[in-house]
């Protein structure tokens, strides 16, 4: 079979040697990657760089090996076009449909899916041209991936940061995982909240109730959810994992904290999954000292008061009309009977029901499941990556928020 091929567009901005980190991952990972630079960005990273590591030609003109047609053929015989970093500039020729150098032409002749990573100063991504720009690139279908938050060019710090690039590479891949579909973007315009992870409820300072969560298929949501054009908050609590290109991460560590963070982002968003194994119970008393064990007396046993339960919370209150919840249920035992139980208990419109265990679901990549639904439908999804649950889940949100 072909490799994918993959058109890596950069643009001149200092992040541009971050995009060697993606271009290794993408070609490591099977892909062919052309390489296309503005002319720009070979201040940052020179020819011979992207050349060595695509393993092709390299060029930032229209004029080179002309009977080629490169400004066509480059674009059209793509399956995906990445531009990573990409600047200001960039994007807003990209916008006005300009064909001044090699990677606008690529950008115009593309009919496969276009993901933009923007990084940038904080003042030019929040100027109001810019704003303009990405929102007329989303319109038309295009994935431009939120910048992160932290450490910009010099001593500034704030948003236009280029994400993570295995994080890029991670949207790239489930956008193309999605093949043709991959054009269409049909969560764009749509606010996701996800939430991820597993509460800890402290009894000391240094002791915890807990529990095996790794967050792992609350962050594939996550990602799944950019690649398909969504605005998403991520709501994580105690996972271990990088946050996932695009999207705005909230760290809380209790199910009260969980339930703060989630009621706050809820009044934004059209849909509200609720992927973090929250604690039912907590201790009743946190110690504010360390709890010593006391020769020859039996420990004191430890109090327990209920946790609000936030996924029945949400579903009755639908902090916006047409809001759409889905709640997760993990089960040992009668898993299909419990499931439809808790759907109608919670009042939640859709129920991931996944079978738990000492090798299921917990920390592993892999998942099992049975998505419920309000209106009686019953969607099985096969073992497989917690990716494909993901993008089940998107897949039927989709077709009920439309
Ligand atoms: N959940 C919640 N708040 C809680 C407990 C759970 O929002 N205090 C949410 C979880 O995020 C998940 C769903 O409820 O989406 C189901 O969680 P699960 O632990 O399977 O159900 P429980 O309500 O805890 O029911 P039980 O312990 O009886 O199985």
């Amino acid at each position: 079979m072909d490799k994918p091929k993959v058109v890596l567009g950069v643009s001149g901005g200092i992040a541009a040697y971050k995009a060697c980190e993606l271009l290794r991952r993408l070609t490591e990972s099977g892909h062919d990657v052309r390489v296309v630079p503005t002319a720009s960005s070979l201040h940052f990273v020179g020819e011979a760089t992207w050349s060595a590591l695509s393993g092709h030609p390299v060029s930032t003109e229209v004029w080179d090996s002309v009977h080629e047609v490169p400004h066509v053929r480059i674009g059209q015989s793509a399956d995906l076009v990445v531009v990573a970093p990409a600047t200001a500039d960039t994007l807003a020729r990209a916008a006005h449909g300009l064909a001044d150098d090699l990677l606008t032409n690529t950008l115009l002749t593309a009919r496969c899916p276009v993901v933009f990573a923007p990084a940038m100063h904080t003042e030019m991504w929040e100027h109001p041209a810019t704003r303009e720009n990405v929102a007329t690139l989303r319109r038309r279908g295009a994935v431009v991936i939120e910048p992160a938050v932290g450490r910009l060019t010099g001593v500034d710090t704030g948003k236009g940061r280029l994400p993570d690039p295995a994080e890029i590479f991670e949207v790239c891949r489930r956008v193309l995982a999605r093949g043709p579909k991959g054009v269409e973007q049909d969560l764009a315009g749509l606010h996701v909240l996800v939430s991820a992870g597993g509460t800890r409820e402290p009894l000391d300072p240094v002791r915890f109730l807990g529990n095996r969560s790794s967050g792992k298929q609350g962050y594939a949501l996550a990602r799944s959810a950019v690649a398909r054009g969504a605005r998403v908050t991520l709501i994580s609590a105690n996972a271990e994992l990088p946050d996932p290109a695009g999207a705005d991460v909230v760290r809380v560590g209790t199910a009260l904290q969980l339930r703060e963070a989630v009621l706050k982002a809820a009044g934004e968003a059209d849909v509200v999954v609720m992927a973090a194994a929250v604690a039912d119970f907590r201790p009743e008393r946190y110690a504010a000292g360390k709890i010593k064990k006391k020769d020859g007396e039996e420990p004191a046993p430890v109090a327990l008061v209920r946790n609000p339960d936030v996924l029945a919370e949400i579903s009755v209150t639908r902090a916006r009309p047409g809001q759409l919840v889905v709640g997760f249920a993990a089960e040992t035992d009668d898993v299909l009977a419990n499931g439809r139980a808790k759907l109608l208990r919670k009042g939640c419109d859709l129920l991931v029901v996944n079978e738990v265990g000492d090798h299921k679901a917990f920390g592993s990549g892999r998942n099992e499941a049975v998505v419920l639904g309000s209106d009686g439908s019953e969607t099985p999804v096969p073992y497989g990556p917690k990716e494909d649950l993901a993008d089940t889940v998107w897949d039927l949100v989709a077709g009920r928020i439309s």
